[in-house]
């Protein structure tokens, strides 16, 4: 198709599974326009995802990834959501750090919304980012119940031409008479020596925005153009390594927060993370280009395609060409600056946690038999997590904002950190700001099924 502007684009997912709260609850507005801030519908139900010409059955929130939510800094989110799945699901919004009551924890925040009901989720957002939701009960984050959320700052700092979202996703369900999700009682794969593994259960699709490698999805570019890519990892099992073929990546955020420009070869991702780059389409001749998703220590391959506007669609690379970026330089967390660091008070942290991350426990506990991790308001908390395990753990904290403690105390500002195998350790600070009880736990969604999680508790 042509040139789609970002403002369509959002038009034509908007009207899938997205619809204005207008008071006369019916279908989408017949007119499509861009989605309004506040007063959304997301609805989860059974649904069909085309895997390259196959109807594949899943559950999602009318499209997969889900309808882009996007508001500014300062705007209220309010969202319906309306549960037509046989079973009871909640919607979290990674990321964010709303008030407690509105994270949607099933038995931690709120209890499942039931099939047949609904749930009316509002609270501010100050915060601008790259932030995604997603269902938190279960595995159902391992279907298709998944989307992006974008919180635009008020005035925008970065010059750039066109933006785009890429989601990354590691998909099993409806293949093959799985439903569901990848079978859990499924052993995961022994590590290579010497591979860095994210997790080893067999998926055996990587899906760029939903979709697969010979049917990719295509990101189109004037030449000249200065493009803002927003790239979220929402797999459950996989790290992925992400470049682009005759292109370097200059990041501007993790995790939704800005660094200091670093511009590099390629980026590693594990679950729940995002960053932001920007990519100057500078290519005299343009062309079309591959957007490479390599899974960390598993065979496979996703993509998805940079198209200079007037370009032979059929002169895109075979599927399995790899850019040699990919084995180019990477951003490491330690080649982060925060921009703007937290605003930590001096000295020692007033609490300290060391956690052990071994096999699925945290700490030498697996949840729900596990104690929480209090803290009190307003306290400087550190946690330092060292992983004795074979497996990378993609550690999230809901409700807050944390700094990693590289680079002197000004790594980056982050909510979910990939702590490396075999003796990795990472150390972040938070403080403790947001009152309530809220889950610090693994991204990979095996790892936290199997009870990879801690509820960290105000006292
Ligand atoms: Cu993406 Cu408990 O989170
Ligand atoms: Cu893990």
């Amino acid at each position: 198709r042509g040139p789609v502007s970002r403002r369509r684009f959002l038009a034509l997912t908007g009207a899938a599974g997205l619809t204005l709260l207008t008071g006369c609850p019916g279908p989408a507005p017949s007119s499509p326009g861009p989605p309004a801030p506040a007063g959304l519908r997301l609805r989860a139900a059974p649904m069909r995802v085309d895997l390259a010409g196959r109807a594949v059955p899943t559950w999602g929130y009318g499209t997969v990834p889900g309808p882009e939510i996007r508001l500014r800094a300062g705007d209220t989110l309010r969202v319906r959501l309306a549960n037509e799945l046989p079973e009871g699901t909640t919607v979290h919004w990674h990321g964010l750090a709303p008030p407690n009551r509105m994270d949607g924890v099933p038995g931690i925040t709120q209890d499942p919304v039931a099939p047949g009901a609904g749930f009316d989720y509002e609270f501010r957002t100050p915060v601008p980012g790259s932030f995604m939701y997603h269902a938190h009960v279960g595995m159902q984050l391992d279907r298709g119940l998944y989307g992006p959320l974008i919180v635009e700052p008020r005035t925008e700092e970065l010059a750039y031409d066109r933006e785009h979202t890429l989601m990354l996703d590691d998909w099993r369900d409806g293949l093959d008479g799985h439903t569901g999700h990848a079978d859990p009682a499924e052993a995961p794969a022994d590590d290579a020596a010497g591979t860095v593994s994210f997790g080893g259960r067999s998926y055996p699709l990587l899906l760029v925005n939903g979709r697969p490698p010979e049917d990719a999805a295509v990101v189109e570019v004037r030449r000249g153009d200065r493009l803002r890519l927003r790239v979220m990892n929402v797999a459950a099992d996989t790290g992925f390594r992400f470049a682009i073929a005759g292109h370097r990546l200059t990041v501007t955020h993790t995790d939704g927060m800005a660094v200091e420009p670093v511009t590099v070869d390629a980026l590693r991702l594990g679950m729940g993370e995002r960053y932001d780059v920007l990519v100057d389409a500078d290519r005299p001749d343009g062309g079309v280009w591959q957007i490479a998703v390599q899974p960390e220590g598993r065979s496979g391959w996703g993509r998805a395609l940079l198209r200079y506007t007037g370009s032979d669609a059929s002169r895109a690379p075979a599927v399995a060409e790899r850019p040699a970026e990919l084995a180019g330089r990477l951003a490491e967390y330690g080649d982060l600056l925060a921009r703007e660091p937290l605003d930590l008070p001096a000295g020692p942290p007033d609490r300290q946690y060391d956690l052990v991350l071994s096999g699925t426990e945290i700490g030498g506990q697996s949840y729900p038999d596990a104690d929480p991790l209090p803290v009190a308001e307003g306290e400087r908390v550190r946690f330092t997590m060292r992983n004795t395990s074979a497996k990378w753990h993609p550690m999230h904290l809901h409700g807050h904002h944390f700094q990693v403690l590289t680079a002197g105390g000004r790594g980056p500002v982050k909510d979910t950190v990939a702590v490396p195998a075999r003796g990795g350790e990472v150390t972040f600070d938070f403080l403790a700001t947001n009152p309530g009880r809220w889950l610090f736990h693994c991204h990979n969604h095996h790892h936290m099924e199997d009870g990879m999680v801690r509820v960290v508790e105000y006292g």
